[in-house]
């Protein structure tokens, strides 16, 4: 039997440290780097980053313990694991919206990969200058996102680079795609973050900007603002559509779960946290040079990342060179945590069907990454290339934006609450703490573990539901 193969002639993981890196790679994503710091930029600094915490700690760890627990005990893709679990009950189901999530996700998702890869050879190239003659540099960064997005071709291509890079990983297999491409991918994702970081908090007016990121202004907290917090918790972690159920799957009887989750929980804080610390500088750099204003220049996410950030690029000390080395390494930075997240969705997805569909991984990675190409189309044209898919066309919004709230408001959350009520009152919180307690004898939190997932969890899940609704479709 291949080693790289479990009893169950499925794949594993080679040891903890590689499921703790790949479900970190999962959960560090744009949602770190680029929605963290913009979502606190627009919504007040400090305070938004301790309500962020506080739904870390009180709903998401749960939840993501939940799911691991799910993965290992029912040892499959979210559908097939529900199915072992509950047999004969719809249940079931809650892991069939999870596929379709993770399918709809990866589907915008990679647009914004495919333009990270686009600027990273742009950076590469020396182009993110502004050349001599030309307007100034805000409206001539400007113009080349334009430029980018109302490109059919550039769009398509970025986003077909993107995809067979994702899909050539996961038609590997665990150890030898996954694994493999995690252990080198994470180590050089922490280096580029910690020369970044070194390079931004060095800038001048770097304190302003630190200080209005920490400092905690709780004014700036209302109800929306909570609902906001609570659903980049869960996009941030990727929580809500299986991933950590499928990545748990792949794990042996006896790793710690507890602790793998507190893990993956710290990590990706700590790197939205620090993500924070490279951005806000960089913005107060811009604000103490050119008396910007903050609220023009975290307006839109896209811009801050893909136009404000190109425009203070060419304005950091050093030069030509400084603007190449810290423009290719940020872009770098973007395109290796996209990559890590793409390939954890597109894993739920070739999972199932290989679990549940007895397709060959190959074919069935290769298929569903055809699949998403195709889905990604249209999102990618929604921003400026065909007009009846963008703003202001029939839908109003954006073919991108539709998909993005229909997923990060609604199919998430919805999906983590279902999987709370799964395993806090439907499989039962006794059978999971025994499946914890397999590879962790003395699970000390199982109380309070078992409080969070029973009542807290669902109960703040559905208040944000329902604000999201009245929010939607109230006004
Ligand atoms: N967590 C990733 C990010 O922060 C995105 C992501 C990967 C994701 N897999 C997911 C989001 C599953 C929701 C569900 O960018």
């Amino acid at each position: 039997m291949d080693a790289n193969l479990n009893k169950n002639g499925r794949g594993s993981w080679n040891s903890r440290l590689a499921f703790v890196l790949a479900a970190a790679g999962s959960a560090v994503g744009l949602g770190n780097i680029w929605g963290f710091p913009t979502v606190t930029a627009q919504h007040g600094g400090g305070g938004f980053v301790l309500l962020y915490l506080a739904c870390i700690l009180l709903v998401a760890l749960p939840v993501m313990l939940a799911e691991m627990v799910i993965g290992r005990a029912g040892e499959k893709n979210p559908v097939g694991a529900l199915k072992h679990l509950k047999p004969g009950t719809p249940w079931y189901l809650v892991g069939a919206l999870g596929v379709i999530t993770g399918l709809i996700i990866l589907s915008f998702y990679t647009v914004i990969a495919g333009w990270t890869v686009y600027y990273f050879i742009q950076a590469m190239g020396g182009a993110l200058t502004v050349p001599p003659g030309a307007e100034d540099s805000a409206a001539y960064f400007a113009g080349m996102f334009r430029d980018m997005i109302a490109n059919p071709g550039y769009e398509i291509l970025f986003v077909a680079v993107f995809m067979i890079a994702t899909t050539a990983i996961v038609a590997v297999g665990i150890q030898k795609g996954i694994e493999r491409s995690i252990k080198i991918m994470m180590p050089l994702l922490f280096l580029l973050l910690a020369f970044l970081i070194f390079r931004s908090v060095t800038l001048e007016g770097a304190g302003a900007g630190i200080r209005f990121y920490l400092i905690p202004d709780l004014t700036a907290i209302t109800p929306g603002v909570i609902v906001l917090a609570l659903g980049q918790a869960f996009f941030s972690l990727s929580l809500g559509m299986g991933v950590m159920i499928t990545y748990g799957s792949y794990l042996s009887k006896d790793e710690c779960l507890p602790s793998s989750a507190g893990y993956v929980v710290a990590t990706d804080s700590l790197i939205a946290i620090c993500a924070g610390l490279i951005v806000f500088p960089v913005i107060f750099f811009m604000i103490s040079a050119h008396g910007a204003d903050l609220n023009d220049l975290v307006a839109t996410g896209a811009g801050l990342v893909f136009v404000i950030f190109p425009q203070i690029l060419t304005e950091l000390p050093g030069g030509t060179a400084a603007t190449l080395v810290f423009g290719s390494a940020f872009f770098l930075l973007l395109a290796i945590a996209a990559l890590t997240s793409a390939i954890s969705i597109l894993e739920v997805v070739t999972a199932h069907l290989v679990d549940d569909w007895k397709i060959p991984r190959k074919r069935a990675a290769w298929g569903a990454g055809t699949v998403i190409f195709i889905l990604a189309i249209p999102s990618a044209l929604s921003h400026g290339a065909v007009g009846w898919l963008s703003e202001g066309g029939w839908f109003g919004i954006s073919f991108f934006d539709l998909l993005y709230i229909l997923t990060f408001r609604f199919f998430l959350p919805i999906g983590a609450l279902g999987l709370a009520l799964f395993v806090g009152w439907v499989w039962g919180l006794e059978k999971a703490s025994e499946e914890i307690r397999t590879g962790t004898p003395a699970f000390r939190l199982e109380r309070l573990w078992h409080l969070m997932i029973r009542y807290i969890a669902p109960v703040a899940i559905t208040i944000i539901l329902i604000a999201q609704i009245v929010d939607v479709f109230g006004g």
